[in-house]
Formats: structure tokens, sequence, C-alpha cells
């Protein structure tokens, strides 16, 4: 029997960065090799995206996950016992078939995930290589340029602005402990600019990011501007609507505003805030099945600026290929729990890449202490990652896995930034 054989497969209930219960995963393999994997969630999940399973009933307000853990011990764990952890593909293969519905709801997607990404671990424990050595053998690291959390709102800080991120791109960085710097420096930058305008900076958002109430969205993006020019570097801003979240289904609602705008009117809004402020990345400035207005987004910014679906693309490769063919954004988020197995969501990492969409790994707002997603980011050669501020240990235990890796390589590159120009859009 192989030394990767799967011989143990563990699942228990742990808590997330906010105090949710996930699924976490252990899979041990004949040679001795283990894989510990927990799952990440969001707070706003898109409806395209692979089906979480919560318990329901008095535990934990109805977030527990203990059926989904039960999955993972009794049918995963029957599927896979014996087979060969190295083989990813057919793996996440054999787990989709298993749950047989195309969200994996019958398992759940947490269930699922935690199963693919604990085989990857193990396979490459067994290897002795780190896992983004796993994923690209033979090529040099490419780290990835970090977008970087600064003030929060939406449903990561109790609305204090409808937008959900504002964030920095450190662009002039050379290294990837460069960027970082810079990113704390920026973000230092308006902690400070907000304090000077009587605004707490104690406390912070789910992400780590400042989380002051706010008159307006365009506040926001004054103080994070400042911040750069108070750090005195060059840096540009980016910026995460979550629209998906403030559409009623008819209008998007800009509450601290009192304002209320159709789908056109929500791009021209985002293409003024475009035209105002140093802003190079705009995630999700409509809703998720917005098709005509994102592609009035696409008409007004996209040549200028990167537009990242997330709720959009929900990272399906199905989905991405449809926004291709409409000539839709220019960028695509990959959130590995969206689409519930690691070889689904390298599928639309790289049908992105063939087509000239750019990629950014991202974590979720509720998360843990794991690091793999840093490794995901530099195998496969994302160029961009996005994991919250740069405080909280979920999202520092990111940023210093890829510290690590720039430590251990000193010649590895940090990818430059850029704005992708998809290979639809010249055609
Ligand atoms: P979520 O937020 O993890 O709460 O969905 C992250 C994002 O929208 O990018
Ligand atoms: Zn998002």
């Amino acid at each position: 029997m192989s030394e990767r054989s799967i011989e143990g497969v563990l699942a228990f209930e742990a808590l997330d960065s906010r105090g949710t219960p996930t699924v976490a995963c252990v899979i041990s393999l004949a040679g001795g090799a283990q894989g510990c994997a927990t799952v990440p969630a969001g707070a706003s999940t898109g409806r395209h995206e692979a089906h979480e399973r919560r318990d329901g009933g008095e535990r934990y307000a109805g977030r527990g996950v203990r059926d989904a853990v039960a999955a993972v011990n009794g049918e995963i764990a029957a599927l896979l016992r014996g087979r060969d952890a190295a083989d990813q593909a057919v793996i996440d293969a054999a787990l989709r078939d298993l749950d047989g519905t195309p969200s994996l709801a019958r398992l759940g997607g947490n269930a699922v995930l935690a199963a693919s990404v604990a085989c990857a671990l193990a396979a490459a424990e067994a290897a002795r290589v780190p896992l983004w050595h796993l994923l690209a053998p033979g090529r040099p690291p490419l780290l990835p340029m970090p977008m970087v959390n600064m003030l929060s709102g939406g449903a990561h800080a109790g609305r204090a602005v409808d937008v959900q991120d504002v964030l920095v791109i450190p662009v002039a960085a050379r290294t990837f402990g460069e960027a970082i710097e810079h990113a704390a420096r920026v973000r230092h930058g308006a902690a400070v600019e907000l304090h000077e305008r009587g605004h707490a900076t104690a406390l912070v958002a789910d992400e780590g990011g400042l989380a002051a109430p706010l008159a307006s969205n365009e506040e926001a993006l004054e103080i994070a501007t400042r911040g750069i020019e108070r750090a005195g570097i060059e840096a540009s801003l980016a910026l995460d609507v979550a629209a998906t979240q403030l559409f009623d289904g008819e209008s998007y609602r800009l509450v601290r505003e009192q304002r209320s705008l159709d789908g056109a009117g929500m791009a021209r809004e985002v293409a003024g805030w475009a035209q105002r402020y140093p802003l190079v990345s705009i995630e999700d400035p409509l809703s998720e099945d917005d098709w005509e207005a994102w592609r009035l987004a696409t008409d007004l910014l996209g040549t200028g600026v990167q537009l990242l679906g997330d709720d959009l693309f929900a990272t399906s490769a199905d989905r991405l290929a449809h926004g291709m063919a409409a000539g839709v954004a220019n960028a695509v988020l990959v959130k590995p729990n969206q689409a519930g197995t690691l070889s689904d969501a390298r599928e639309t990492l790289e049908l992105a890449q063939r087509e000239g969409y750019a990629t950014v790994v991202s974590g979720r707002s509720g998360d843990s202490e794991d690091a793999w997603l840093a490794d995901l980011a530099v195998g496969w050669r994302s160029g961009q990652i996005k994991v919250g501020s740069t405080q909280r240990s979920e999202r520092t235990a990111k940023w210093n896995r890829l510290l690590r890796i720039e430590a251990e390589f000193p010649a590895a590159e940090l990818a430059p930034w850029h704005v992708a120009q998809p290979r639809s859009s010249t055609v």
C-alpha cells in the first residue's frame, strides 16, 4: 500500500473567527502524514455559491455544522479510505459524484471542501513539500499582490457605511514584505485621519478593518485617500461594494445617504467614485444577477479599472464563461468554499488565466488560523490575494505565511499590479 493512501478521516465542529461553527477535517495517510483544514464562511454570501450546510435548531442559533461533520465522518470517509491523497482531481470528482447535486446541497459544500483541502495538505506533507510547491512543481513561487482591508462597512461592520470594504493596493511595492509594510502604513494613516475627525479607531470589524459609522460612502473613500497621503507613499485604493447586499430586487439602497438607485444609476455612481478617488479595483459594484448593469459598468470603467466579480461569478467556471461571453468584468474573485472543491476553484481560476481575466484568491469574513489559502495563491499564480486587514490573527496567518515563503525564497517575485485586458474585449 502506498504511503499516500488515505487511512483516517476525522471531522469535527470548530469555530471560525466570528465565533460561528465551521467544519474542520483531519486526513491521515498510511505513511503517517496528516492534513488538517478548516473551512471559511461568508457573511455576504451569494446565492450561486456551493451550499453551506447548517443544522438549524437551538445550538449556535441554528449555525451548528454537526450534520456536515457527520457526512464527512460517514459517507465521505468511506469514499476516501484507501485512495491516493495526491489524486486531487479524482478525489474531487468522486466527492461531487457522491453528493450528486450541482450545488453540493446534499452533503454540504462545507463538508466537501474540508475533505478536499485536507487531502491536498496531507499529500503535500507526504511529499515533504509545502502545498504551494505541490500545486506548481518545478516553478518558482510567484507572490501575490495583496489587497488589504482598511475601512469596513456593510455586513462586516454593522453597516457603518453601505460599501463593504475600502482597501489599499500597495502598487509601488517591489517585494511582498514591502507591500505589507506599505499597506500597514496606509491603514495607520487612515486611522489617524479617522481619529482627527472624532471617530473611535480601537474597534475592528470582521476582517480587521476600521469600522466607524460615516455619513456617506464617499467619506470612507476620502478618508482612505487621506490615509495614502499621510503615509507619503504611492498606493491605490480598491473597493468591494458587495452590492448584492444593497439590492432589494428593484433598486440599490444607499441607506446611510437615504438614496435609491437603479442599476444604471448605481453603475454611474460607482464610475463617479472612480473619477474622484484613486480607485484601481472595484468588486461587485452591482448585484449578482444584474448582468445588464454590470455590462454598463464594464463599458464605463473596464479598460482603466479592475472590475472584479465575487457574488457575480461565485467561483463558477460556468458563470465566468457566461460573463466572458457577455463582455462583463475583467477579473474574478476565487473563494474555494464558493466552489466546493479545490479542483473546481482551480478550474475557474485557470479559465480566467487563459482568457486574460485577472484572478484574486480570497478569504472570507469568517475565516480561521489556517494559512493554506496563501499557498493556493502562490501555487496557482493568482497574482493577487485578499484576506482582510493587517490585524486579527486569522488575517495575519495568511500574510505571515507569504512572508515566510518570501524569506525562504528571496528570489521569489511579487506579481506586479496591472489591470487585465481580457481577450473577449479585444475581438
Ligand atoms: P464574505 O465577504 O466572506 O462575508 O462574503 C467577503 C467578500 O465579499 O469579498
Ligand atoms: Zn466581495
